[in-house]
């Protein structure tokens, strides 16, 4: 964050702990139950949201030399993210043009191409193909028809975005909304991936997400584990776009303001919070950086899949430094894992009894409500791209 917001954001921030208040919505929000447990508002967010929209796959630094690569399943199209050899990132649906096996499985370092598993057919990391066994019995077929299908990408301030949807346009800066200057000011090209975990909550993939914008529960839902490090029922929000940004402040943040401003530093102090629409949670938290990235089920509202993954501003090399990540990483997954999905899981299965209709988020609550409202108007809006039919 640049200096001049840092300072701005701080004096806010003070005043909220000054008056006792926090960043508060014009209005209360009423959500419909239908977004957490309808099998057709499930349906129609898989298809806009995940399919026709660029999703962010976290830092750059997942894929950081030639020939790294990663899987990705949970958008609705298999993707394979590849590090090409010119270190342009690329993506491809994960189906061999020989008859669809998967052509990698999982992630992997350093290759110098890919070899279908099945009848081993062999593509380079540009995705062309360049070998198969018995060439001579496919003659008489187009072999411009037998490369990996590209998928869009986008790589900018050290993070990396693919659609699931081959052909799609879009401009990554206009998806940002004018946060990439503020993206841009955290150097996460220099950052190191640490370790990524996936799990499966028994929830809605918004529900996830909705955990982290507000902080009205840490007094109560965490009592000891996140409540004595960071201030309960204060944040900011600011929108930006269909993104939402939330910063909230630990306890040390008291001690910084009585220094003069000029010595002021907002980072170490705080955990800033932003959803890059639609599914990604990045938690700048200070000395590291964390990623959430939640995707609904193929077919069951009430599933998910999320990837957590824990990045360093440098590569771990003693055994100091991992037992300190480590902590950071446990701290994290296990506050979200044994606290908040708990939570979760028993709301998901009150909302699917069918009884409540609705939800209200107050107005203490800005950051879920405009995370809602992108929803209604991402879901609203057409942006069906002519590539995509
Ligand atoms: S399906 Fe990949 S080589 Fe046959
Ligand atoms: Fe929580």
């Amino acid at each position: 964050m640049q200096r001049a917001e840092q300072i701005a954001q701080s004096r806010k921030l003070l005043d909220y702990i000054t008056r006792r208040t926090t960043a508060l919505a014009d209005d209360v929000h009423i959500e419909d139950i239908a977004a957490y447990a309808s099998p057709q508002r499930a349906e129609r967010e898989r298809r806009e949201l995940f399919l026709r929209r660029p999703l962010c796959l976290g830092l750059s630094c997942r894929l950081p030399n030639p020939g790294d690569w990663l899987t990705e399943d949970h958008s609705g199209t298999p993707i394979l993210l590849v590090r090409d050899r010119d270190r342009s990132l690329r993506a491809f649906v994960n189906t061999c043009r020989h008859r669809g096996a998967r052509v990698a499985d999982g992630a992997g370092e350093k290759a110098g191409g890919f070899t279908c598993p099945y009848h081993a057919w062999n593509y380079g990391l540009d995705g062309k193909l360049r070998t198969r066994p018995n060439e001579a019995a496919f003659a008489g077929h187009d072999r411009s028809q037998c490369n990996l299908i590209p998928l869009p990408v986008a790589e900018k301030y050290g993070l990396m975005w693919a659609a699931a949807t081959p052909g799609l346009e879009f401009d990554i800066d206009a998806e940002l909304a004018g946060l990439g200057p503020e993206l841009a000011s955290y150097k996460f090209d220099s950052y190191s991936h640490y370790r990524t975990k996936v799990i499966t909550p028994e929830t809605n993939w918004k529900m996830l997400v909705d955990g982290f914008l507000e902080t009205y529960h840490l007094p109560h839902l965490h009592k000891t584990t996140v409540s004595p490090l960071i201030f309960g029922d204060l944040g900011t929000f600011d929108g930006y776009g269909l993104n939402t940004r939330m910063i909230v402040v630990r306890r040390g943040f008291t001690d910084m303001v009585k220094l003069p401003e000029e010595q002021w530093n907002l980072i170490p102090q705080s955990a800033i919070i932003y959803v890059l629409f639609p599914n990604t949670v990045l938690v700048v938290q200070g000395d590291h950086v964390e990623t959430w990235h939640a995707y609904p089920h193929a077919s069951d509202p009430g599933a998910c899949t999320t990837y957590f993954s824990l990045y360093t501003p440098a590569p771990t090399t003693t055994d100091k430094q991992r037992r300190h990540w480590e902590r950071n990483f446990d701290l994290a997954i296990d506050t979200v894992e044994k606290e908040d999905l708990v939570m979760s899981a028993g709301m998901q299965r009150g909302y699917e009894a069918g009884h409540q209709k609705t939800i209200v988020f107050g107005r203490n609550e800005p950051c879920l409500a405009h995370f809602h409202q992108s929803i209604d108007r991402a879901l609203g809006s057409n942006r069906v791209a002519a590539a995509a039919e």
